[in-house]
């Protein structure tokens, strides 16, 4: 029988409140959407979804380093606002080696000037942003293809 790979989909601060958090940028879909949305894409791929969110700083460090015991597939981060200065959560996610694709649903690199730096996105393979929810789906593709391409160095 074939085993679920399972991914984990972290959202950091704030991305709670979609729906509500500045429409015109993130749209009027809410976090359970999102949620939703993520569950249904990973079932559509073969992937289960394993979902977690913090508004804190210290509580993605800690699902990051759990995350070393080695169950997942593949690693999802949209770290929000910590993606322009976390370095505590850029070393979390340098010491795992399972596919990470960092993803933003607006795109970064038009707003205010700091949102252009990432700080995560040097510990991560790809950074993916700007295109809403399917920039989660994208992500997914992305982790598919970094396994299809590692399975075939081995
Ligand atoms: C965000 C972009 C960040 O700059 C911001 O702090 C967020 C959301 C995005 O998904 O577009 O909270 O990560």
């Amino acid at each position: 029988m074939a085993v679920t790979k399972t991914l984990l989909i972290i959202n950091g601060p704030n991305l709670t409140m979609l729906g509500r958090r500045e429409p015109t940028i993130y749209g009027s879909e809410t976090f359970d959407d999102l949620q939703n949305y993520c569950r249904e894409e990973a079932r559509k791929r073969g992937y289960l979804a394993e979902m977690f969110q913090s508004n804190s700083e210290g509580e993605i460090v800690t699902r990051l380093n759990r995350a070393m015991q080695g169950k997942y597939s593949g690693i999802i981060i949209n770290p929000a606002a910590y993606t322009h200065y976390s370095y505590a959560i850029y070393d979390a996610l340098l010491m795992l080696s399972v596919p990470k694709i960092e993803v933003h649903l607006s795109n970064i690199y038009n707003r205010e000037a700091f949102r252009s730096n990432s700080v995560t996105a040097g510990a991560c393979d790809r950074q993916i942003f700007g295109r809403g929810f399917a920039s989660y789906a994208d992500a997914m593709d992305a982790i598919t293809m970094i396994l299809a391409e590692r399975e075939k160095e081995n």
